[in-house]
């Protein structure tokens, strides 16, 4: 009876913490719905998954890396609109070597925090060493 209790009791507390995980405020998301956000505005068509640029701009696992190093306000300022960011230095370098403008994809504030979410989710990711 005492571990039907038990048993019944660490049940609900691995549910509560679940939960809990799952819901957190509302705020954290799984990867494959962001990723759906991501894969949603056509980002994924010039940002590729694999470990490789692709000729029409970084790999997404580049472009996580990037906007690790910018604050959070930039990374959304250059998902909503791009072209404010043109004249940066590091910018106009990487279209240098793309050949090409990032185009604005008409993301809103909502999806655009969602999808630096989405990066610096990759980033953390890929930061990991390898074995
Ligand atoms: C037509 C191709 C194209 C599409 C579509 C595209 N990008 Fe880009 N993106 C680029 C290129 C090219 C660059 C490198 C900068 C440049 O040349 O404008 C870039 C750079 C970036 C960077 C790095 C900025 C930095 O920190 O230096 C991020 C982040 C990014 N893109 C996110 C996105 C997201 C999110 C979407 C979808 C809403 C998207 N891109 C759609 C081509 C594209």
């Amino acid at each position: 009876m005492a571990l039907l209790l038990i048993s019944v009791m660490s049940l609900a507390i691995l549910a509560s913490v679940s939960y809990a995980g799952n819901v957190n405020n509302g705020k954290t998301q799984s990867l494959s719905s962001l990723r759906g956000v991501f894969d949603n505005y056509g980002c994924s068509g010039c940002h590729t998954y694999m470990y490789k640029n692709s000729t029409s701009g970084p790999a997404i696992a580049a472009i996580a890396a990037l906007a690790k190093f910018k604050t959070k306000k930039w990374v959304i300022s250059w998902i909503m609109d791009p072209k404010n960011h043109y004249k940066e230095t590091d910018i106009k370098a990487l279209i240098r070597a793309y050949n090409e403008y990032m185009p604005n994809n008409g993301v809103n504030k909502a999806d655009a925090g969602k999808i630096y979410q989405y990066l610096m989710r990759i980033a953390s990711k890929s930061g990991k060493k390898k074995k």
